[in-house]
């Protein structure tokens, strides 16, 4: 039987279905810790490759973590394995994928019309007590939330990269969200056990709010010749403990990936300096490199 997700008053919410939408690196994350936890989950995404490919990221972190969980137990290790599995279904059609969820977590592509589209279907497909959530990183939940009939039952849930191993998520409760629909997501992140906090609809929440400003002004650092990157790099990390340098965390992020956020919060909020584009990022991504996922970015990777 499914779990059910309670507020902090102990009332029983009828969170036990959920659906996510969009199967690639983080949906497949998310599937995987909702059905570990206990929660039914369908995936849906646009083709059955990618359905196909979601469920094998999903295998391969399932036992991946089952090995650590059950070392010397084969017989529970093969039970949760087919238990977790089996809480999974998949689904093309967003509209049949949501017919009976009581939470959906959108993680399709970062891009506000596709997003847009996705919520105008599933509104009417999804049963009326259904909260929704985007896991957008860098776009406004209350901009996402405005082509739906619920503003109020949505809210953002914005998880990390790797899902299954990283502890926190990010609650964001928007203009629109009620109290009572950011109190269920935020038990709801306890559920999947995780250390959720809580933040309102700002660009970038909490970390990338502090990082990718972070980043950019190292970025701008060495574009005004005060010290080359690896110098910087360790110098963050000897001096102010942190375990990677900004370009090393920059090229782990995706040099693509920061360019594009920092863009479209430029384009939003064009007075905030934190956000003004810089040249040499501009070039990096131009020529290609797009830090440790294609081979070289700030730095140069072998494998
Ligand atoms: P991805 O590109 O790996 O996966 C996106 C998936 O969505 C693909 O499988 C694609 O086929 C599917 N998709 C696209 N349009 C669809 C539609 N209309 N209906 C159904 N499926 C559709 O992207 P990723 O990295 O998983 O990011 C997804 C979301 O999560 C984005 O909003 C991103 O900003 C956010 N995010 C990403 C993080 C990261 O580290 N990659 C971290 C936290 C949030």
């Amino acid at each position: 039987t499914a779990k059910y997700c309670t507020t902090n008053d102990g009332k029983e919410k009828n969170i036990s279905n959920v659906t996510v939408i969009g199967g690639g690196l983080m949906g497949a994350g998310i599937v995987q810790v909702a059905a570990q936890n206990d929660f039914d989950v369908v995936i849906v995404d646009k083709e059955d490759e990618y359905l196909q490919k979601c469920m094998v990221m999903v295998r391969k972190s399932i036992d991946r973590i089952t090995k650590k969980k059950f070392p010397d137990e084969p017989k529970l290790a093969s039970k949760f394995v087919n238990d977790t599995l089996n809480r999974i279904k998949t689904e093309k059609e967003p509209s049949v994928g949501v017919a009976n969820a009581d939470l959906v977590i959108e993680a399709i592509t970062e891009n506000l019309d596709a997003k847009w589209k996705l919520f105008e279907v599933i509104d009417k497909a999804a049963p009326k007590h259904c909260i929704f959530t985007s896991n957008t990183s860098s776009l406004p939940i209350f901009e996402i939330s405005k082509v739906t009939s619920r503003p109020d039952k949505f809210g953002g849930l914005h998880f990390f990269n790797p899902v299954p191993l990283m502890k926190l998520v990010e609650v964001v409760k928007a203009e629109n969200t009620s109290q009572e629909t950011f109190d269920t997501l935020f038990q709801f992140s306890k559920d999947l056990g995780k250390i959720p906090v809580a933040c309102k609809d700002t660009p970038g929440f909490i970390v990338n709010r502090l990082l990718v400003p972070y980043m950019m002004e190292a970025i701008r650092f060495v574009e005004r010749g005060h010290a080359n990157a690896r110098d910087i790099d360790t110098a963050m990390k000897l001096g102010a403990g942190y375990p990677m340098g900004p370009f090393e965390l920059a090229d782990y992020v995706g040099l693509d990936t920061i360019k594009f956020i920092v863009d479209g919060w430029h384009k939003n909020n064009p007075d905030n300096p934190l956000f003004n584009p810089s040249e040499m990022l501009n070039r990096c991504v131009e020529m290609g490199k797009f830090g440790k996922k294609n081979g070289e970015g700030f730095y140069k990777y072998t494998n």
